[in-house]
Formats: C-alpha cells, sequence, structure tokens
C-alpha cells in the first residue's frame, strides 16, 4: 500500500533532528519509494535548503513538498484534504511535529474535514496531557473522529533497540528467566542521567520539569517491560496489554520517598528567577504482584548531570555481603547487558577480582534510529512500540501524587550543581 507522510512542523526541530535524517534513512533501504512526504507549514518554505540544512544535502528533494496553511482555519483543511487527495488503495501517516498545545485543535479541524478514513493513522509525540485530568481529556477529544486502533503514540524509548532487548533477553534466555521475581531480585533502577541542560526550550520545559518530561513516558515504559510478563510465544502484539497488567500492578507513588532537585543556573536560562521547576527527579515505585512484593524500584532522570547515560540495574540478592550481584542493562550508549563478575585471581594465592560478562553489539553494528524504527512501524501498522490510552492514562495515576504534593510545596527547590554525579544530586 502506497504511503502519504503528512508532517505537520516539518520545519520544527523535531523534524529537522529527527524526522528527516530518519526518513533519509528509511528511503535508503530501498523498500518505500513510492511513499510521499507531504510537509505542512503556516508559511512557505524553501524545501531544498530546509532538506541541505537538516541532512546536508537535497537528495530527498523529489519526495518532500510542503503545503502552506492556516491552522486555525477549518476551510483550509478541505483544501489539505483535496490536495493530498488520498485513494482508497493508499494510506496517509500523519506526524505530529507540533506543540501538544497545538495537536487538539488540528485533530478536530481534520476529523470536521473528513480526513479521519479508516486508511488514516496518527502519530502523536508526547506529553499525551499534564496529568490525569487533562491527559483524559486529549484522549476524549481525539477519540471523538478517531478509533484507537488509528492512533500511535510515540514513546522513543521504547523504539530503542535495547529496550527492545530487555524482552528477548528475559525471554529467551532460561537463566535470567528464571531469575525474574522477588525471590531472586531485591531492588531495581532505572537511571536516564543526562549532560545537557535544556537547550533554548526553556518555555516547553518550564511547564514540563522532569518528571512529566521523561519520567512518566520513557522511564515507566522501561520499567514496564521490566517487569512485564512475557508473551506466549513471543507475540510481540500483546506487548502494550503485558505492559499495562504491569503498569496495573504499581502503587501510586508516595511523595516522601521522591527527591526533585534544580540545576544552578536553570532559573536564569528559563527567564523565571523563583522558578520551582524540577530538573532532576528521584522516586520509588512498589508493586502489588505477587511477584514483585517487597522489591523497590528506583527511577531517577535529571539533566546538566555528569554523563548521559541511560541504564537499568538489576540488584539480586545476595547469599553472602561479598558477592557481586548487578546486572546492568545499558539502553544508551554502548548498547549492551553487562554483569560483574568475581573471578579467581589467577596465580599462587588465593584473592580475588572482578571482571565483566558482557554482551555489547559489535563494532559497525547498525542500529536503526529509534524515529526510524517508530515510522517504519506506523507505516506497517505495528502498534506494540506504542503506548496505549491505558498505558498513558496508569502512568499518571501513579505519578499524580507527586505533582499534587509539589503543587503545595512552595519552599525553594533544591538545587545541584552542573555535572554532579546522580547518586550526589539525592544525597
Ligand atoms: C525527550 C525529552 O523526550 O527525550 C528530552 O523531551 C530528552 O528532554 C530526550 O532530552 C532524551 O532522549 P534521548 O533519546 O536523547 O535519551
Amino acid at each position: 500500500m502506497t504511503t502519504k507522510l503528512l508532517i505537520y512542523g516539518i520545519t520544527g526541530d523535531l523534524s529537522r533532528r529527527k524526522l528527516l535524517p530518519a526518513l533519509k534513512e528509511i528511503y535508503a533501504t530501498g523498500e518505500y519509494d513510492d511513499m510521499q512526504i507531504i510537509g505542512v507549514s503556516r508559511r512557505d518554505v524553501d524545501v531544498p535548503a530546509l532538506l541541505q540544512e537538516s541532512l546536508g544535502d537535497t537528495s530527498l528533494a523529489d519526495k518532500v513538498r510542503v503545503f502552506s496553511m492556516d491552522l486555525a482555519n477549518a476551510d483550509d483543511y478541505v483544501r489539505l484534504k483535496e490536495d493530498i487527495n488520498v485513494q482508497a488503495d493508499e494510506q496517509l501517516v500523519v506526524y505530529m511535529s507540533v506543540p501538544p498545545s497545538a495537536t487538539t485543535q488540528i485533530v478536530d479541524l481534520m476529523g470536521e474535514a473528513g480526513i479521519n478514513g479508516p486508511n488514516v493513522k496518527l502519530l502523536f509525540e508526547k506529553p499525551f496531557g499534564m496529568d490525569l485530568t487533562s491527559a483524559r481529556d486529549v484522549l476524549d477529544r481525539t477519540a471523538r473522529y478517531y478509533d484507537e486502533q488509528q492512533i500511535y503514540r510515540i514513546d522513543h524509548y521504547l523504539a530503542k533497540e535495547m529496550a527492545q532487548n530487555i524482552v528477548a533477553f528475559r525471554g529467551r534466555n532460561a537463566l535470567f528467566a528464571r531469575l525474574w521475581d522477588s525471590k531472586n531480585i531485591q531492588s531495581i533502577e532505572i537511571i536516564a542521567s543526562e549532560n545537557i541542560g535544556i537547550e533554548g526550550r526553556a518555555q516547553f520545559y518550564e511547564q514540563t520539569g522532569a518528571l512529566r518530561d521523561v519520567v512518566q513516558g520513557h522511564l515507566m515504559q522501561l520499567l514496564a517491560l521490566v517487569l512485564m510478563d512475557i508473551p506466549e510465544d513471543f507475540n510481540w502484539s500483546e506487548l502494550p496489554k503485558m505492559r499495562l497488567a504491569a503498569l496495573q500492578k504499581l502503587a501510586p507513588a508516595d511523595p516522601s520517598k521522591a527527591i526533585r532537585a534544580q540545576y544552578e543556573g536553570y532559573q536564569k536560562e528559563a527567564g523565571n528567577p523563583g522558578s520551582r521547576t524540577e530538573t532532576y527527579v528521584s522516586l520509588e515505585l512498589m508493586s502489588n504482584d505477587d511477584n514483585w512484593q517487597g522489591v523497590p524500584m528506583r527511577l531517577v532522570t535529571g539533566k546538566a548531570l555528569k554523563d548521559k547515560t541511560t541504564e537499568i540495574r538489576i540488584h539480586l540478592r545476595k547469599e553472602r555481603e561479598s558477592q557481586s550481584n548487578q546486572l546492568t542493562f545499558h539502553i544508551q550508549p554502548n548498547e549492551g547487558i553487562s554483569m560483574q563478575l568475581y573471578v579467581k585471581k589467577p596465580g599462587y594465592g588465593h584473592e580475588f577480582e572482578t571482571h565483566d560478562l558482557s554482551f555489547s553489539y559489535p563494532e559497525n553494528t547498525k542500529l536503526p534510529d529509534a524515529y526510524e524504527r517508530v515510522i517504519v512501524d506506523a507505516i506497517s501498522g505495528r502498534k506494540n512500540l506504542f503506548t496505549e490510552s491505558g498505558e498513558v492514562i496508569r502512568s499518571w495515576e501513579i505519578l499524580q501524587p507527586l505533582l499534587d504534593a509539589w503543587s503545595f510545596d512552595d519552599e525553594p527547590i533544591a538545587q545541584y550543581q552542573k555535572s554532579s554525579d546522580t547518586s550526589a544530586v539525592s544525597s
């Protein structure tokens, strides 16, 4: 089936940095030659200049064109519908690369103009709402014109190669499949540390903060992959259901177990002296699942920290204090899995030393970028790496107690030095 890909916000930052480069790679496979890209923009766009800036060449010039319209004008959507003229044997994939505040209106007006037939798919970027109430509103509004089946909510962390590997590793290796419960696992940590600050995204970040930006989607989804049951026969289409079941068993977060902080200099960067927006958050969750009773799960994320790394650390129960017990999923960078092992130090003595037992991909392995993956999956109708509405709601339900507690807290927020280590901020 031929695909027409409509991108709202084709001149925006996400499109330049991620989507257009991902599309270049997708065309390079030779499997999507007949796909056409129609960018939507408020103003006229010099397409070759846009491509040159984003890709360093104009190789996609014959694939991309731009339709200029006023996003608030209902008649323009009728014009758009005529212009794209989707045939019965074609599909229209619509990528909303615009701020969430703009998407609701676009969705309504597309629906009113009749751009919502069964061959239309919508791809949304997070955040899906700003709290539980607004998330419910957003989902209800979209459901007026589109079925859940047509909606693809992107969480690019789910599409990272190593996130998918959590499923493979847990399910396909008897050693680890057997270990996967509270009898053997003592605690779980998911740590996403970034060395960059807010990089000019002050307006977005001031309304968002680390909890909404990274924990609500990315880290909750990684946690769900760690906790969920592995589908029978590795049927990947069951993944959303399995993730949801795991999220449903998580208890709402306890504010007394959460820490938030802000990096020094943030307020100046954000142009808001006195801002209490958190750029760092650490929280603990517990599950009511029989398999996971009593296993604390710590989620940590922050900006302007020492390193750019995302890791899942599984701490196994020890029989003796002197045993090694950590299994690590390196989601990025150096994608792989490692475990420290004690071995006897070679020689006549009886000392021990530690070495890594590890897996990483051979150096020249090309791991598809998460955005390539989401676009290809949406085109092919594979929904397992997208967030279903139930997961969005449950994730907000779990985190809402923190948002509520913080909204009443008018103490100045704790500060941390830029380039700190995550452990230094939490202490
Ligand atoms: C985005 C957040 O969803 O994820 C950003 O909005 C964050 O604030 C980014 O920097 C991190 O993604 P990645 O793939 O670079 O780890």
